[in-house]
């Protein structure tokens, strides 16, 4: 049987946070997103119960090298190690981040996600069963993965309540790339995540609603859907926000850069007809993705979603807000991570613009600190 790569961090599962021994938990803690787009570096320090953001940063992959950080097929993993590291390093030592333990996420399309139900049991059974009936609902051996899971339903030791669980299992292969990559950096990895979760804990948490959290990054896109603070539901779809670049580049025959600059300044709202346009057409069809979602989780769970949250870097097109408010008729927000923490205030402005690009960096990190 594989070794768990874990295991020398002294915990058998990603979910660190059920750590008893809060004394050890570090007052500082780094996270970092290695996303398609660039490498984002959030760290945190821990008072009391409140958080201050110490420093953030973000090294973008096209000022590095031509080739994205990280390959972007299902079950791909990352691009090169070594030359990740060195990204790392290099926006580590920039921003002068000295501390060194460190949480990655690990992105939508390395992880599997899943839900299931088991019949009613005590607490002390629910690892062991958990464990036993995971190798139904993933891909791979369990044995060649780390698993996470979280209870999302019915109570353990009711005889009446059958068990829902929330799956997150990680290929060990992903996991031992990203020591690599932490070993290569000079760094401590203190912990990896699925992004899925980073995400709920940085923007959704405490929320007691029915959230549908949407992150539209580069290359993927994810559908989450959170009910009263806990992952119930979570989806990847290949809808990406560099193929509206692309998009307004042929249909205007532009070079990306310029395309690029359109799209971030005018996107929807663009009184250029064509480019408004070629925009709907692609968004269209994640809106429908969207609503299947949704109409799906009403049909098995009866809930109606209260709330669209929208995150990643092309969250920020503008229009793009309204026209998902206006096409599902639901409140939609673009929620900002950063909010809840302490930092200068001259920094509000620009942290605001940034934040849907942090939300994964910002989760992990917070994890990392929680007591
Ligand atoms: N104002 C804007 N309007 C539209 N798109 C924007 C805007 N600002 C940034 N973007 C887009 O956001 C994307 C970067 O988002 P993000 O940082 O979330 O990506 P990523 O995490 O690296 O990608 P992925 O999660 O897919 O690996 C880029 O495609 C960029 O063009
Ligand atoms: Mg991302």
């Amino acid at each position: 049987m594989a070794s768990n790569p874990l295991e020398k961090f002294n915990i058998d599962k990603l979910n660190i946070f059920s750590n008893p021994l809060k004394m050890f938990f570090p007052k500082k803690m780094v996270g970092i997103d290695i996303g398609t787009a660039g490498i984002k570096v959030v760290e945190l320090s821990r008072w009391g119960q409140g958080k201050t953001l110490e420093n953030y940063a973000e090294i973008k992959s096209s000022s590095l090298y031509k080739e994205p950080f990280r390959g972007v097929e299902k079950g791909s993993y990352l691009l090169s190690n070594y030359f990740v590291s060195r990204a790392v390093r290099a926006v580590l030592d920039e921003a002068k981040i000295k501390t060194r333990a460190v949480i990655f996420s690990i992105p939508d399309f390395s992880t599997f996600c899943t839900s299931f139900e088991l019949p009613p049991m005590n607490a002390n059974e629910l690892k062991d069963a958990v464990y036993y009936n995971a190798s139904q609902y993933i891909p791979l051996p369990v044995s060649e993965t780390t698993l996470d899971w979280q209870l999302i339903g019915g109570t353990p030791g009711d005889k009446q309540s059958g068990l829902k669980i929330f799956l997150v299992a990680i290929p060990n292969q992903v996991i031992q790339d990203y020591q690599k990559v932490a070993q290569l950096a000079g760094i401590d990895l203190y912990a990896v995540e699925a992004e899925a979760l980073g995400l709920v804990r940085s923007l959704v948490r405490g929320n007691r609603n029915y959230v549908c959290l949407i992150d539209i990054g580069v290359q993927s896109t994810t559908i989450n859907i959170i009910g009263k603070g806990s992952l119930k539901k979570s989806y990847s779809f290949n809808f990406a926000g560099s193929q509206l670049t692309y998009s307004i580049a042929s249909a205007l025959d532009l070079g990306h850069e310029q395309a690029e600059e359109l799209k971030n300044k005018e996107g929807l709202t663009s009184s250029k007809e064509e480019i408004s346009k070629t925009l709907y057409l692609l968004i269209d069809p994640l809106i429908i993705e969207v609503k299947k979602v949704l109409s799906d989780f009403y049909q098995q769970e009866g809930k109606e979603i209260d709330a669209i949250y929208l995150t990643g870097g092309t969250s920020n097109l503008p229009g793009l807000k309204e026209y998902f408010a206006e096409v599902l008729k639901i409140k939609v927000e673009i929620p900002n991570c950063f909010s809840e923490l302490l930092y200068p205030p001259i920094l509000g402005n620009t942290l605001e613009k940034i934040a849907p690009s942090f939300s994964v960096a910002m989760g992990v990190a917070l994890g990392g600190l929680e007591t």
